[in-house]
């Protein structure tokens, strides 16, 4: 039994283990520490730990653990265990590590870019146990995980209750509001977080092709494009992405002098969350089709070896030239236009996943908690908070009055500006689709009708008519007789 000494003695428990010290846990474990947590850290490579302390052990009360059983045991109860590792097997292999030393009641935080479907299954089967599983979505990088992040939680509500004041405290804030909020049960978090990355692909790829445009058709170099992102910068697409575009367009190469963007392969990689959110959108029939295009894009410019090929054999349009400066404005109409259509397409797959899964999504709540601290942080998220405060069922962001004056004061720049690239030859894949995809939500009657004739005469799976209810087939080859199916 403990005396009084050996009671002042004490040390309280750390308030949180972070398990896992790559630089997303690191920092987060840093973030917590400043605000005055104690924290365990623990990493399966041992050299990590003590790389974390020698570097920053002295800027808070952090906890080492050198294996998983200590990690619990410097916990509070019910514990708390921030899991920061690779997405994936790697996660489940954590999971199997904390499970013999965890009791009922423990939670276990997910911030990985989990699948949102490994997520729901985690989630069963520790709740099966008694035990809580939080899928959370962390967004903001390195810098957003010291300073602050963009937080997207999902799982039971009691899960959350117990992660909801150190998360708060540790997220970024807009205009005193904290970029943290519960999503929903499940998977919910992680299909939020997918989404954004989704979004986040079309955002930057709807940058490099503005890029592309000032490039190869307005002329314009690295440097003068840097000081255009900047202008931009100032106005409706202030952004976090748009902000470091004119930081990237405008670094110089130490080693050659030269710009880096040119130093730099065209070639996109991705760790595979864009590609998720198409393929659930399909799974879902939401056409999603600016994201896609920007995960299509950069499966093209991996293919380098076979585009530079095809470069010498495959001929394009003679060159067209044009004034920068109405370029210059143009391609800024046409890429805000474009962005709302993206996002416009990624908000309605929450919705619709939302109705699948029952999660009961909040879109405002989720426009509001992106406005800071996540990669996506811009200007316009207010607006879309604001549209969806306006009204929670709004069927496409398109129909809010703010973005229908915006891409209706847009189109005729948006329209030049993808005509341009289409006789310029320059591929413009997330303008054009985004375009195409405002012309054909805006079409009250569409060329579908003939699909649908199509399919009823080789493959007789009837249709439905314009003046009556019911299912129709029409006798193609006989009498052209229509019969009801
Ligand atoms: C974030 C980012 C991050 C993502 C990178 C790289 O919100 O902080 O979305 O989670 O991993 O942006 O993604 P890709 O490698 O797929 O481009």
């Amino acid at each position: 039994m403990a005396g009084p000494l050996g009671r002042l003695g004490a040390v309280a428990k750390a308030a949180l283990g972070v398990f896992g010290l790559g630089v997303m846990g690191r920092n987060l474990a840093r973030n917590m520490a400043s605000r005055g947590l104690a924290v365990a850290v623990y990493n399966r490579t041992r050299s990590r730990t003590e790389e974390m302390l020698a570097e920053y052990g002295n800027e808070g009360d952090f906890r080492p653990a050198w294996d998983v059983a200590s990690l619990i045991a410097a916990l509070e109860r019910p514990r708390r265990i921030l899991v920061m590792v690779k997405a994936g097997e790697a996660v489940d292999q954590a999971v199997a590590e904390l499970r013999p030393h965890l009791e009922a009641g423990d939670v276990v935080v997910d911030g990985g870019n989990s699948n949102f479907r490994d997520t729901r299954r985690r989630a069963a089967a520790l709740e099966a146990e008694g035990l809580r599983f939080l899928g959370t979505g962390i967004s903001g990088g390195e810098e957003g995980a010291l300073r602050g992040p963009s937080l997207m939680p999902g799982g039971t509500p009691e899960a959350y209750q117990l992660l909801e004041p150190i998360f708060i405290s540790i997220a970024a804030r807009k205009d005193g509001m904290p970029c943290c909020a519960y999503m929903g049960s499940d998977g919910a978090g992680h299909y939020v977080k997918m989404v954004h990355n989704g979004i986040e692909y079309a955002d930057i790829q709807l940058i490099a092709e503005a890029h592309d445009l000032l490039r190869r058709i307005g002329g314009l170099g690295p440097d003068e494009q840097a000081a255009v992102f900047r202008e931009w910068n100032q106005g409706d697409l202030d952004s976090y992405l748009i902000a470091i575009s004119a930081e990237v367009l405008g670094r110089h190469d130490p080693r050659t002098g030269r710009p880096l963007v040119e130093v730099i392969r065209d070639e996109a990689e991705q760790k595979g969350t864009g590609k998720w959110t198409s393929q659930e959108a399909l799974e879902l029939g939401v056409p999603v089709s600016a994201i896609t295009e920007a995960v299509f894009a950069r499966f093209l410019s991996a293919q380098r070896e076979r585009r530079v090929e095809a470069a010498r054999l495959l001929p394009g349009p003679p060159p067209v030239g044009v004034a920068p400066e109405r370029l210059v404005e143009d391609v800024r109409r046409a890429l805000y236009a474009s962005k709302v259509v993206a996002y416009a397409q990624g908000f309605e797959q929450l919705a619709a996943a939302s109705a699948a899964f029952g999660w009961g999504l909040d879109l405002g709540t989720v426009a509001t908690i992106w406005r800071a601290g996540c990669i996506i942080r811009a200007r316009f998220l207010d607006r879309i908070r604001e549209a969806y405060r306006e009204r929670g069922d709004l069927p496409s962001l398109l129909l809010a009055p703010y973005f229908r004056e915006v891409v209706a004061d847009a189109q005729a720049a948006w329209r030049r500006v993808v005509g341009l690239a289409v006789e310029a030859g320059v591929a413009v894949p997330a303008f054009s689709s985004a375009l195409a995809y405002y012309d054909g939500y805006r079409c009250d009657r569409g060329p579908a009708s003939l699909i649908q004739g199509l399919r009823d005469y080789f493959g007789a799976h009837t249709y439905r008519r314009v003046d009556a209810e019911g299912s129709f087939h029409t006798r193609w080859g006989d009498d052209g007789i229509e019969v009801p199916a």
